[in-house]
């Protein structure tokens, strides 16, 4: 198994200000973060709002650099690394978002649009560039005659397919999917995840897939990775965090998604408490507010991850 993409212990603090007289504050959107993803495998990163899924994707894609940890692109070290060895590594990651309108450029073709990448490359000529982003269009479901038309033309099932496309015109290895299908309709969504799983099984795509929405990554997960407050609480293969969910966090997530079989009865945990600030987060371990089965050792110590059977957890009454 050839790993393409390899994440130790990544952290990404940001310095809060707060006003002339204050100490800045720290904020801890991401503290830690550990994976390895193999070639054609996908790791789906799933928690509310605010827990640091977005940030992951920035480190990953080198729009941001890392606090402390460090990762890896193939057998290259990202972080550190001279301008030249991160030009080379920046083709083989790219991003999709959620909202793909705000990525692209109104006044531009979509042809276009899919050509830019290959542009900014400058390896191809021009006759190169309208081929390659025909095949593209081809592969992603689109018509040959929407290479002239304009962002505004399509449905956001459509742009979401250009924005996948555009993603995949340098020809990386991995994608980085940040919420890819939130803010499309129910039934868009299926397709564009068909879309995602057929490409990944075509071009051998890694892909880390952000969802705050357990449901939407249960079939295209290998591993699943449940993130709260900048932490992970449970990680592992698919099929032990969805059968056998072990964190507290992560059963109160899974009991609040629909289960297709109606005769498997499931508890349902109904989360209490807010979700905290993360510039105050509480002491010990950071779910304890909302948590059904906290006790005291929970406010003293942060829990760190550990192997309990096919998965890691972070939780001191597991
Ligand atoms: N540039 C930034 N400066 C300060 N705080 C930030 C910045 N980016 C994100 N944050 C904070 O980091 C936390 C994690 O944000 P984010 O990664 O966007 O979460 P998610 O994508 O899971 O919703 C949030 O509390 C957010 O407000
Ligand atoms: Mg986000």
């Amino acid at each position: 198994m050839s790993i393409v993409l390899e994440a130790r212990d990544l952290r990404r603090h940001y310095s809060i200000s707060r006003g002339l007289f204050a100490d800045a504050a720290t904020l801890k959107a991401l503290d830690g973060a550990s994976f390895s993803l193999a070639r054609g495998k996908t790791l789906a990163v799933v928690g509310e709002s605010g827990c640091g899924k977005s940030t992951l994707a920035r480190l990953l894609t080198m729009i941001e650099e890392p606090t402390s940890g460090s990762f890896r692109i193939g057998e290259s070290e990202v972080v550190g690394a001279d301008a030249g060895t991160r030009k080379a590594l920046r083709p083989k990651v790219q991003i999709v978002f959620q909202n793909p309108y705000g990525s692209l450029n109104p006044r531009q073709k979509i042809g276009h649009a899919l050509e830019e990448p290959l542009l900014v490359n400058g390896r191809f000529t021009a006759a190169e560039r309208s081929a390659k982003a025909r095949g593209m269009m081809q592969l992603v479901g689109l018509r040959p005659e929407h290479y002239d038309r304009y962002p505004h033309m399509f449905s956001g099932g459509q742009r979401q397919r250009i924005a996948i496309a555009r993603a995949l015109m340098l020809e990386p290895d991995i994608l980085i999917l940040d919420e890819p299908v939130s803010a499309l309709d129910l039934s868009i969504q299926a397709q564009v995840l068909n879309l995602l799983a057929d490409l990944q099984e075509r071009l051998q795509l890694a892909f880390v897939f952000i969802s705050h929405d357990l449901s939407v990554v249960r079939h295209i997960a290998d591993d699943v990775m449940v993130m709260y407050l900048g932490r992970v609480v449970e990680q592992g293969p698919r099929d032990a965090v969805f059968r056998t969910p072990k964190h507290p966090y992560t059963r109160a997530l899974l009991s609040a998604t629909p289960v297709a079989d109606p005769t498997h009865k499931k508890e349902r945990i109904v989360l209490t408490g807010e979700l905290p600030s993360p510039l105050n987060p509480p002491s010990g371990c950071a779910f304890r507010n909302r948590c059904p089965l906290a006790q005291d050792i929970c406010a003293a110590k942060v829990p760190v991850l550990e192997q309990k059977g096919a998965q890691q957890v972070a939780c001191h009454l597991v």
